[in-house]
């Protein structure tokens, strides 16, 4: 029987990770409504949700967020490879790199034990905000600027990408967008990771594919992509004529429209809410003023409504996060979920290997190579 075009619908995984309902706007991690966990939560009470399954106590989310702290600092040899991945290598390739490359360091070594790889995830978790920091602080010509313990995971990322501690408001906006994109249920990327250590593979080896999948366009990327639709718009007054004309030509409005939520994406209510509260902080309403007509008129036009990255596009850039970052930002947050899936795939594993539809040609007739003649291979090719 002919497989489902892209998999759509098909249930490839169980898992007590996250839950979407489409047709109602919903997500939940491990049962917990996404709007409770954007309100109340810190990415850190996130990272521990999704690892053990409940919100920890307030000693343990301390034990958590030291831990996190304590691994951020990289490896000399990671902070060597720095210089030239940021003069030859785009972001989310350094991503990859680094990470695949971080597994050579890590004191777990080739320990798969569940206790080994939750300590992997942890460290993974903790390091990515640093490789993305100092990467941007070389390639600016600027002095890598070094993990602050006393920051929570959001603030540190800032201040090292930066050169400066953000203030509280700036720090929690940030921190509410990784809580946002922290897991997604079977997206590209953590289905890459799960089909890698279905086969036993180890942790590095299954977050370094994710990276991978989430590099491509068709997954990550939207965010910055509806950046760059923004600049290109300018100003709000040209915004309608910009939608328009896209669409006449066919052309896709990042940011725009979801394979499962048939309503607004639930983390596009947040999302919104922080680009006009950053905006208003700045004194700088252009961005989001810019995105409110987008969004109205792509409704008009095409009942569509924005989804995660439309608005998270705005608000990063009100941060002073330069554009080409906000896919490794999304990787960043992602990194909790990724690394849940992965201890979960292998606590109860079974190899990921699906069947394919054979759709080439029947009962070929096997010529040997000296008498094949050149007009029949270039026909078959
Ligand atoms: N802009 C304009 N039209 C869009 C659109 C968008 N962003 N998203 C979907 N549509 C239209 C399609 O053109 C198609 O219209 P048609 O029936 O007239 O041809 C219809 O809506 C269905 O789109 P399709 O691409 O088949 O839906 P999908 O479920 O396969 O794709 C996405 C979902 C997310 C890939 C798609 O909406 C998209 O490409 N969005 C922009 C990229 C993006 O924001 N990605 C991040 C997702 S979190």
């Amino acid at each position: 029987m002919a497989g489902q075009a892209g998999l759509e619908e098909v249930v490839a995984a169980q898992t007590k990770l996250s839950d979407i309902d489409g047709k109602l706007g919903r997500l939940s991690y491990v049962g917990y409504d996404i709007h409770d966990l954007a309100t109340h939560s810190t990415f850190e009470e996130v990272v521990f949700l999704l690892h053990h399954l409940r919100l920890p106590r307030a000693d343990e989310l301390e034990a958590l967020s030291e831990e996190l702290a304590e691994e951020r600092t990289l490896s000399e040899f990671l902070a060597d490879l720095m210089p030239t991945l940021a003069q030859q290598t785009s972001p989310m390739s350094m991503l990859r790199t680094t990470i695949s490359a971080a597994s050579a360091y890590d004191p777990d070594g080739w320990d798969q034990s569940p206790e080994a790889n939750l300590r992997k995830a942890m460290r993974l978790v903790a390091k990515t905000p640093t490789l993305i920091a100092t990467y941007h602080r070389h390639r600016t010509d600027q002095d890598p600027v070094q993990p602050n313990p006393k920051l929570p995971h959001a603030a540190n990322f800032l201040a090292m990408l930066l050169g400066e501690e953000p203030d509280q408001d700036t720090a929690r906006a940030l921190d509410i967008t990784l809580v946002l994109y922290a897991d997604h249920t079977l997206n590209a990327s953590t289905f890459t990771a799960r089909v890698i250590a279905s086969t036993l593979s180890d942790m590095h080896s299954a977050i370094t594919g994710a990276i991978a999948a989430l590099k491509g366009p068709l997954h990550g990327g939207a965010n910055e992509e509806a950046m760059k639709m923004l600049e290109e718009i300018g100003t709000v007054d040209r915004a309608e004529e910009y939608v328009k004309d896209r669409l006449a030509r066919k052309q896709k409005i990042m940011g725009f429209g979801h394979r499962v939520y048939k309503t607004e994406d639930p983390r596009a209510t947040h999302l919104r809410r922080l680009s006009r509260e950053l905006g208003e902080r700045h004194g700088d309403m252009r961005w989001y003023e810019i995105s409110e007509r987008v969004e109205k008129v792509v409704m008009e036009e095409k009942g569509l409504y924005p989804n995660v990255d439309f608005y998270a596009a705005s608000v990063y850039h009100s941060m002073g996060i330069p554009t080409d970052l906000m896919t490794p930002i999304f990787a960043l947050a992602r990194m909790a979920g990724w690394t849940a899936h992965v201890r979960e795939q292998y606590a109860d594993n079974r190899l990921i290997r699906p069947e394919s539809e054979y759709i080439g040609p029947l009962d070929q007739q096997y010529v040997p190579i000296e008498e094949r003649a050149e007009s029949e291979s270039e026909a078959a090719s």
